[in-house]
């Protein structure tokens, strides 16, 4: 691999952000860009921003991968959910739009796939030789099923039934806010969220990101599960790095699914 620093964005719900990652260390060696998500996060109106970015590091990517994160399944280029976003992503052949728009080629992924690859590569999993789940705990639950270093994209744990509600609405982050739970209050559906991954999946090690996560120790040693659950290391930069980092390994490895058309 010749190319060591490339271009990761990330596609929140209130911030795209973007920076060039050093793809040997996992390292940022820019400065962030952030730019407010639109307020009509519409592909198209997200692409112009994606834009936006790409042009302000021009000189530094040059023709060199650029992934892009955004909160929904992708296949093969094509989004398939909205679980927290514009619903006029379902469906949305959003690789395709992004291309077409920056005129260039992208990658397009999930942002709890970049985020754990991230972690994996570089981080709290760093050359994990087993099955690891990364969960980021937000608006919603992203995870990341990654065994012996390769990614099960599109995992959608969040979104698992535990007693009977959609896990996210009880237990991601935002649920915690919204019910106005102390992190104590918070740890019983923490509990049975990861046991119910765990009953399931059996995995080595489980790794917790997202925002919340940097106060882990008010919460992740009170867990009682059989797994090791440790914080991600990575915190916010984890979606730029991984993005960056798969771009790469999809330039190397194209998908042959993806349409061309
Ligand atoms: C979405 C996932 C996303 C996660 C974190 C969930 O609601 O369904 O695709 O990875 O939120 O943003």
């Amino acid at each position: 691999m010749t190319t060591h620093h490339v271009l990761g964005i990330d596609i929140g719900g209130s911030g795209i952000k973007g920076a060039m990652v050093d793809v040997a260390t996992g390292e940022l060696v820019t400065e962030r860009l952030r730019i407010p998500t639109p307020e009509q996060s519409t592909p198209l109106a997200v692409a112009h921003v994606v834009k936006e970015i790409v042009a302000n590091f021009a000189d530094q990517v040059a023709d060199g991968p650029v992934g892009v994160t955004i909160p929904a399944v992708v296949t093969h280029g094509v989004t398939r959910t909205a679980a927290n976003i514009d619903s006029s992503w379902i469906d949305a052949p959003a690789e395709r739009i992004f291309e077409e728009v920056l005129g260039r080629d992208i990658y397009l992924m999930n942002d709890a796939d970049a985020a754990g690859v991230a972690e994996v590569v570089y981080g709290a999993a760093k050359g994990h030789p087993g099955v690891v789940i990364v969960t980021t705990l937000g608006t919603g639950i992203g995870s990341a099923v990654i065994n012996r270093g390769v990614l099960l994209p599109n995992t959608e744990l969040g979104h698992i039934e535990v007693d009977g509600k959609d896990a996210e609405t009880v237990a991601a982050a935002s649920a915690r806010t919204r019910d106005g739970l102390t992190f104590e209050e918070y740890v019983p559906r923490l509990q049975r969220y990861y046991e119910t991954i765990e009953r399931l999946f059996w995995p080595d090690l489980l790794v917790v990101g997202g925002g919340v996560s940097k106060h882990h120790e008010k919460f992740l040693p009170k867990l009682r599960l059989n797994t090791p659950i440790v914080p991600a290391q990575l915190r916010n930069a984890a979606g730029i790095v991984g993005a960056a980092w798969l771009a790469v390994e999809r330039r190397e490895n194209p998908d042959p699914l993806r349409a061309t058309a």
